[in-house]
């Protein structure tokens, strides 16, 4: 197909422009409402069409220009000024809710990320000669020096790894809080990195500390190469602080906090609760977490392994779950209707999945509010809390 001339009517929830060509949907990347952009056709399907803006006829006068110029990595909304990528997650998580429920009117008004740049806590990148991104849908290797969305101190990281022989290595991940670890996969000669304190190849440690060092607040968090930490240190804090707000606290009742991590909830919301339960598959996070409430001082938080796929055994008067994108499996929704709690606070990353969670629960459960937050500046990802609460 030839070039074509599409009029950009909004955004689909990958962030993308939607237009039309002869009736058919087109999803154009890096395209703003209201522009006229001439296009190629990179993907024809029976039913919608793929393409890349190759000329503007018309631009949008709240494009900005992005600080970098990497493109088809993750940030989708490079182009758009904050307040309007605000806006777009939102919406965003309003249509979705709306789709498989009627809840729309319960999201409230989104949190603002602190910081739009220099956010993230962690990066995988893969090796081609030098460090790289992978291309969204595709194999395509993007070579890096660095990324606005790091952490200066990973960018000076990456700036020094990318003097390296790196040919016997595939993946580098560069993990950064008070703190900063490297983990390599392959083969490389190394004995020390600047500002590094703890060094990892194929995942034996060869130097410094096993554990890296987070502080949240009054509370400090140790984690290991390979647990879930929230890449966004500053937003991690205000979600739960959050969830702390809005949780209904009592120091006669038990919590369950499922799929816990490092126990960072958990030990956020301990002084609340007698007793605190968390559940988690990695059986590293789960080991940071019992040492994080030795280090924290705290007494009444239990964590074990436990992959919630295969079944729900603790009972408990509230619940939190913080489950990946996938969501919670039918059988994990039926162990919690089981076990009746009479509040469940949900912290999604997929509004999606959330939408599709929050529907099974409704019979029993009244959705009192969804508050999205802004923890991924730039791309399309929007997390958010749920407060869900037992009808009788
Ligand atoms: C989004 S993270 C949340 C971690 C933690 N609440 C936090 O804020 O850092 C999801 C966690 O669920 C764990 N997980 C994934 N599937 C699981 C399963 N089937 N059973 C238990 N935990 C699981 C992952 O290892 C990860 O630590």
């Amino acid at each position: 197909m030839n070039n074509v001339l599409v009029k950009i009517t909004g955004l689909d929830h990958l962030g993308r422009g939607i237009g039309r060509v002869e009736g058919k949907i087109i999803f154009v990347k890096n395209a703003y409402i209201n522009e006229e952009v001439t296009v190629k056709i990179t993907k024809e399907k029976k039913k919608f069409l793929e393409g890349e803006i190759v000329d503007f006829e018309y631009k949008s006068p709240f494009r900005i220009d992005s600080k970098c110029n990497i493109l088809n990595c993750g940030c989708a909304l490079k182009h758009v000024p904050y307040e309007k990528q605000l806006e777009f997650k939102e919406e965003k998580i309003k249509n979705i809710i709306k789709r498989y429920t009627n809840l729309e009117k319960v999201v409230k008004k989104i949190i603002p990320s602190d910081d739009i740049y220099n956010y993230r806590n962690k990066v995988t990148l893969k090796v081609k000669e030098k460090l790289a991104y992978s291309e969204n849908d595709s194999h395509n290797l993007i070579c890096i020096d660095r990324c606005e969305l790091l952490d200066e101190k990973i960018n000076k990281i990456i700036k020094e790894i990318n003097k390296m022989d790196l040919n016997n290595v595939s993946e580098v991940m560069i993990r950064s809080f008070d703190e900063t670890m490297v983990c390599f996969k392959g083969n490389i000669d190394i004995k020390e990195l600047n500002g590094v304190s703890s060094i990892y190849i194929d995942d034996k440690l060869v130097l410094g500390q096993e554990k890296i060092k987070a502080n949240l607040g009054n509370f400090n968090f140790l984690v290991s190469d390979k647990a879930f930490f929230q890449v966004n240190t500053k937003m991690a804090f205000k979600l739960y602080k959050k969830v702390e707000d809005i949780i209904t606290k009592d120091k006669t009742k038990t919590l369950l906090d499922l799929y816990c991590g490092t126990g960072t909830i958990g030990i956020f919301l301990s002084k609340h609760f007698k007793k605190v339960i968390g559940i988690e598959i990695s059986e590293k996070a789960v080991m940071d977490a019992k040492e994080n409430t030795k280090n924290n001082n705290i007494e009444n938080c239990k964590f074990y392994v436990g992959n919630l796929d295969n079944g729900l055994k603790e009972k408990a008067d509230i619940i939190v779950v913080d489950p990946p994108r996938k969501g919670l499996s039918q059988k994990t929704i039926k162990d919690i209707l089981d076990v009746e709690p009479e509040e469940i606070i949900y912290v999604s990353c997929d509004p999606m999945t959330l939408a599709r969670d929050i529907n099974l629960f409704k019979d029993g459960y009244t959705v009192e509010e969804i508050i999205p937050l802004d923890l991924f500046p730039h791309t399309y990802h929007v997390e958010s809390i749920t407060k869900l609460k037992r009808k009788n």
